[in-house]
């Protein structure tokens, strides 16, 4: 008997499990970051330009892509793909980097996310209660982490149980499915992770002057130093490219998780208006509450010189080390620390689902499997493949992933789907295909947007970023000599993820043409 595809239960469901997984560790980490290296304000006027000409675009591109895959069986790239361009025999083979990319993401991104449920349980039983310097709380998460063995923690073993939790969470939530787990989590999670932000945030905004003593040390200060514009920034290649970066992260587009979840839509289900919801939600979650958390906090109470030091240490300094001491500060910081990291682990979970979608969906779509055998190989799969992300943290090795995985295959993923899309799909035929039970009209504009400018964007940013930074990273120009071995076995490990997966498509193929 034929299987029958899952589906989403409601409209509003698929929309929240699309912020969900946008919505993540990138909007409160990520952006504040990113925004206050790259121009303040003035980095808003690149990140609102590729927002409407690349984030929004490409989210209208996978979700129509995905529910046209979805009808003929396929919930991931290769298939989509060959689907789209059937005379072209390697093309499924290019959309294995939708499946290997949201899966080496996942490997990285769980143990991250694991650590904010850490975080949360340490807050509320008061275990880093005593720390009051960045250089203590800095100590007490190296010794989390397993990188130094300290008065605060003896081994990894703690952090390691909490990863084990959180994967077999994020795994019982595949288990149950998209409408039964995936759907479910997003809308218990979103509405929980929205009003713990809306909490934070209206705590950090009348902070005001918490010291006397130090009154330029204020929140109007602290607001300023992320927003005032630098407009000299908008000189510099690097900081279009961080922009464009943040703009592809932080809405999950151009990697594949949204074709798989667009996938299990009908036909008649609108894409237009909940793409752009799903959108909305995520610009919402993350410049409002993202730009008025930790950048003016950790602003207020270490002040103007401290700050930029804090915001140049990066975004898990910003999190682990600086947001820890802030709560320490305040009343009721206990509670406020436990439901900051319940925020990131829930917009953590709520990501790392949609980063698993796609390897559970290729095995039960193309191998013809049930998932639940689906999801228990990717299971015993996926925790061996953890492994380097915990033990060789230190080593460079979550970089490595981290640019393989979340910068250079969405770039060339988001290059090469629209490129299908307009010009091999063709856009006439593309446009037909946006508006099938489309509840509002796509902007005509758009049909130029989409077929000159958004390719032209990305090849742009695809050329001018392998020349400024890929060039150098996958020299490993920066990498200190002492990481280049774990470096360069981590390049072997994700070549070696790359071929199985391509073999596997092959295989698949290959079965599927001799059932024929
Ligand atoms: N959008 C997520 C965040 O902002 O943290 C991260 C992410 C999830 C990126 C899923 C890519 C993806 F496919």
């Amino acid at each position: 008997m034929a299987k029958v595809r899952q589906t989403w239960g409601t409209r509003l469901g698929i929309i929240m499990a699309v912020a969900g997984s946008a919505i993540g560790l990138g909007n409160f980490l990520r952006f504040p970051v990113q925004a206050a290296a790259n121009g303040g304000g003035a980095f808003m006027i690149p990140y609102f330009i590729s927002l409407f000409l690349l984030g929004i675009p490409l989210m209208w591109i996978e979700w129509t892509l995905g529910r046209y895959g979805g009808g003929f069986e396929h919930g991931t790239a290769p298939g989509i793909f060959h689907t789209m361009w059937q005379k072209n025999r390697f093309i499924k083979y290019f959309g294995v980097i939708g499946i290997f990319g949201p899966l080496v993401i996942f490997i990285y991104y769980t143990y991250i996310e694991s650590w904010t449920l850490a975080y949360s349980f340490f807050a509320l039983t008061g275990k880093y209660g005593n720390l009051a310097t960045q250089s203590s709380m800095q100590s007490f998460l190296k010794g989390f982490q397993g990188l130094e063995s300290n008065q605060h923690f003896s081994s990894i073993i703690s952090a390691y149980i909490f990863f084990i939790i959180t994967f077999f969470a994020n795994i019982v939530v595949i288990y149950y499915g998209i409408k039964g787990g995936i759907e479910k989590l997003c809308k218990i999670a979103m509405p929980l992770l929205l009003g713990f932000g809306i909490i934070i945030m209206v705590r950090v905004l009348t902070l005001g002057t918490p010291d006397a003593a130090r009154p330029s040390w204020n929140l109007v200060n602290g607001l300023g130093f992320l927003w005032n514009p630098d407009f000299s920034a908008l000189k510099s290649a690097r900081v279009w490219l961080a922009a464009a970066g943040q703009i592809f992260f932080t809405l999950s587009v151009g990697i594949g998780v949204i074709l798989t979840y667009a996938s299990y839509l009908s036909k008649g289900d609108d894409v237009v208006l909940s793409g752009l919801s799903a959108v909305s939600m995520n610009e919402l979650a993350e410049v409002v509450l993202g730009g008025s958390i930790v950048i003016p906090a950790a602003f207020v109470f270490f002040g103007p010189q401290e700050i930029q030091g804090i915001a140049k240490s990066g975004a898990f300094n910003l999190g682990f080390v600086t947001m820890p001491l802030v709560f320490q500060k305040l009343i009721f910081g206990a509670f406020f620390g436990c439901i900051w990291f319940l925020l990131l682990f829930f917009a953590g979970i709520t990501s790392s689902v949609s980063l698993a979608q796609p390897a559970v969906a290729f095995l039960e779509d193309e191998f013809d499997i049930s998932r639940k055998r689906a999801v228990s190989i990717f299971a015993a799969a996926c925790f061996v493949l953890c492994q380097p992300a915990i033990f060789l943290l230190g080593k460079g090795v979550v970089n490595e992933l981290d640019f393989w995985g979340g910068t250079f295959c969405l770039v060339l993923f988001a290059t090469a789907e629209t490129i299908l899309f307009a010009w091999v799909f063709g856009m006439e035929r593309a446009w037909q295909e946006i508006h099938h039970g489309a509840d509002m009209e796509v902007p005509k504009i758009y049909k130029a947007i989409i077929k000159y400018i958004t390719p032209l964007f990305l090849l742009l940013i695809l050329g001018f970023w392998l020349y400024q930074e890929g060039l150098p990273t996958i020299l490993m120009k920066n990498t200190p000599t002492a990481d280049r071995p774990f470096v360069l076995g981590a390049r072997i490990f994700l070549i070696f993820i790359f071929i199985v997966l391509a073999v596997m498509v092959k295989i698949a193929w290959r079965r599927k043409r001799l059932k024929i």
